[in-house]
């Protein structure tokens, strides 16, 4: 028995209706929907080019503007009947439209393909989520800042090997995180210029015969000009791995100062609290506050490398022009969008909030003799070599070890034991304060430098 599958807009070449499971397995529409506006902004301007061409009368343009304009409101309110039937976001929406103006819904279509309008879509979709990461961005480097204008005298120990290694100011280290996100920023800005060029017009894979302005299309969409090559303007989907890249970086550097959260919200090290609002309770333990922000956030991280990946091994298989394959790039996406925008909105809120426990930080410092490479550069201003210092301040460093105490707190006489060159004046670079503020040259830990630092920052957030 043939069945007519009349529902279909390839109906007439199929004898057979599509099998119920494959109808679903193929469909789109439950998630490429969230792209129904930028699909329609496509489509007017796909229409306002084709009647400009003489594709369209006017009278047609003019329905199809009035006809998308009822379906976007349906849409946003929550009344459009979304049909698997239709598989995708694309043939929902021209579907509707015919309904809505007849004859002139069907000629929509002419001179491109859902091949082409997919990729516009996905493209303009991106463009508009990066603005909003990037507003997150700006607000959370915004906290960053203040934060670090407020703490640029405060001193706490800097780690390596997570083990006390010198003494650093907390703006200076806030300062750190601030750099990685101008670095993110300029990422997704970079990426947008390849996400800003326009697909439409290269049709299924050849273009078409259609005389179409594709400049002009480009112009009305706001993308800076049209592609180069049909086929290469439906298939590849690198701008969309070369946004994921950029928000795996910017979810590893949330990732990292997470783990730098966490740590330091511990009753180990004690060095900030993280106000109650970002946090919760445990279920069993009544004491418990735990920093739910930040391990979120470093656990989210593996989610957006992981549709990196995702993108990466949907690509690299596909000969060219479009496969079905692609379709598959829209959940990552929007999974990845969605993520960045969550995390950093999360951050962005709770950094300013932070309080710095300074008494906790400094005795920090204190221990682990953070200015023993202070007491190395005091000797060879005094005209030691480096090595031969580095000699001296280790048997300093030992005495520290043996009778519990820092470097600051050993006698001058027992200093002058393994060196004469050391006078009086050795306790003001043995002192915190001392040590951070000598490292006044670009990009040092000393307090007037950190507030030059955030008034330059400042600037360029302005930008
Ligand atoms: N839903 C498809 C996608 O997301 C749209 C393009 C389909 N094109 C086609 N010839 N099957 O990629």
């Amino acid at each position: 028995m043939t069945t007519v599958n009349t529902d279909k807009l390839s109906s007439a070449r199929f004898a057979q209706a599509t099998d119920a499971f494959v109808e679903i397995f193929t469909a789109s529409v439950d998630f490429d929907q969230r792209m129904a506006i930028e699909d329609i902004e496509g489509s007017l301007a796909h229409a306002k080019m084709l009647c400009k061409i003489g594709i369209l009368t006017e009278t047609e343009r003019e329905d199809i503007i009035k006809g998308l304009a009822t379906i976007a409101k349906e849409i946003e309110q929550g009344e459009f009947k979304w049909s698997i039937q239709q598989e995708d976001v694309h043939m929902n929406i021209e579907a509707r439209l015919t309904d809505l103006i007849g004859i002139a819904g069907k000629k929509l279509h002419t001179g491109r393909s859902r091949n082409d309008q997919v990729a516009t879509d996905i493209r303009l979709y991106l463009r508009k989520e990066i603005k909003v990461i990037d507003s997150q961005l700006t607000r959370l480097q915004l906290g960053i800042l203040n934060l670090a204008e407020q703490e640029a005298d405060t001193i706490m120990p800097g780690f390596t090997h997570l083990q006390v290694a010198q003494p650093v100011t907390f703006g200076h280290h806030l300062m750190a995180w601030f750099e990685m996100l101008s670095r993110d920023k300029e990422r997704l800005q970079d990426c947008c210029k390849r996400i800003n060029v326009m697909p439409l017009g290269a049709a299924a894979l050849a273009g078409t015969s259609y005389p179409i302005d594709r400049h002009m299309t480009a112009e009305l969409l706001g993308f800076s000009r049209p592609s180069n090559n049909s086929l290469d303007s439906v298939s590849d989907r690198d701008f969309a791995i070369e946004f994921t890249a950029a928000g795996s970086l910017i979810m590893m550097h949330l990732s990292r100062f997470s783990e730098e959260l966490v740590l330091w919200a511990s009753a180990q090290f004690d060095f900030i609290d993280i106000p109650d609002a970002f946090c919760t309770g445990s279920s069993i333990m009544p004491q418990k506050k735990n920093p739910d922000v930040p391990e979120l956030v470093r656990g989210k991280s593996g989610r957006v490398t992981g549709h990196l990946v995702s993108l990466l091994m949907l690509m690299k298989g596909q000969p060219l022009a479009y496969n079905k394959d692609n379709q598959e790039d829209k959940e990552p996406l929007f999974d990845t969008a969605d993520t960045l925008i969550n995390s950093l909105r999360a951050f962005a809120d709770m950094v300013p909030h932070l309080t710095a426990k300074k008494d906790n930080m400094y005795n920090a410092a204190k221990q682990g003799f953070a200015t023993a490479t202070d007491l190395a550069d005091y000797l060879v201003r005094k005209g030691m070599a480096f090595r031969d210092a580095h000699e001296v301040v280790g048997l300093a460093v030992r005495l520290g070890v043996e009778s519990k105490r820092d470097l600051s707190e050993i006698t001058l006489a027992e200093l002058q034991q393994f060196s004469t060159a050391i006078t009086e004046d050795v306790y003001d670079i043995l002192k915190l304060e001392g040590s951070v503020a000598a490292r006044k040259h670009i990009g040092g830990t000393a307090p007037d430098t950190v507030r030059k630092a955030v008034a330059t920052a400042r600037l360029t957030l302005n930008n």
